[in-house]
């Protein structure tokens, strides 16, 4: 069987080896599943997702994306653009666009025109319930809009796999629940995988596995094989 991801023996460090963020992480992740990603402040956790991104390089072993090397990538902003949509927890969007076009960024990668661009963008913006917040700012928007922003953004380019970082980090808990069900009807519907960190034990319920982190290393893992 072919995996999504595979890590074996991931290892991240900064700051010229003092700070080992990531101590030999191995998992597989099938097409189709919900990971959630839990574990303490500092675990590792969005240095996890940032390597799956390509938005970093590991210090050393191997990554593969679809059997593919991601370290070896000749072209990483290729690969986030085609394959990738990503959702921070503090949205990340550009203040200075509108919200449509701000979902029109990740379509200038492609081969779409100026109308297809803005015909899409409208659609995805539809499908979040923001049909009628089009012009908007950002600094217009409340958090929960942004944030609905931000998922229609990281739909642009139909990705197979969406990243998600603390998502309702920023959010009270009634907006926080609109948000993951909006996400997870979306999984669905596009059948991407979805990767997603959070420290809300209710949240991570609802995936279909839960990989606990401590320390840069995985501490729990239902799907790895049980040691003897
Ligand atoms: N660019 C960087 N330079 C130096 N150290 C870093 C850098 N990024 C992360 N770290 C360190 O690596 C460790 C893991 O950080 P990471 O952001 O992955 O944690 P996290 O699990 O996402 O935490 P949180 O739940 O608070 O978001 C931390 O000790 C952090 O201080
Ligand atoms: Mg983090």
């Amino acid at each position: 069987m072919r995996y999504v991801f595979e890590a074996n023996g991931l290892c991240k460090d900064f700051d010229d080896g003092r700070v080992r963020a990531l101590r030999g992480v191995n998992f597989r992740i099938v097409q189709g599943e919900f990971l959630a990603i839990m574990g303490p402040s500092g675990c590792g956790k969005t240095t996890l997702l940032q390597l799956l991104g390509a938005l970093d390089l590991p210090t050393s072993g191997s990554l593969l994306y679809r059997g593919a090397s991601l370290p070896a990538l000749p072209d990483p902003a290729l690969y986030r653009a085609r394959e990738i949509g990503m959702v921070f927890q503090a949205f990340h969007l550009l203040p200075t666009f509108t919200a449509v076009e701000n979902v029109q960024l990740p379509m200038f990668e492609t081969e779409r025109s100026a109308s297809e661009r803005l015909k899409h963008a409208v659609q995805l913006l539809k499908s979040v319930g923001l049909e009628h917040r089009l012009n908007h700012f950002p600094a217009m928007l409340s958090g929960g809009e942004r944030q609905r922003v931000a998922i229609a953004r990281s739909l642009a380019n139909n990705p197979s796999v969406l990243l998600a970082d603390e998502p309702t980090g920023n959010l009270d808990s009634k907006n926080a629940h609109h948000i993951l069900d909006l996400i997870i009807r979306l999984k669905r519907e596009r059948q991407m995988t979805l990767v997603l960190v959070t420290h809300d034990p209710s949240i991570a319920l609802l995936a279909s596995r839960t990989i606990r982190m401590i320390d840069g290393q995985i501490a729990t893992d239902p799907s790895a094989p049980i040691s003897p």
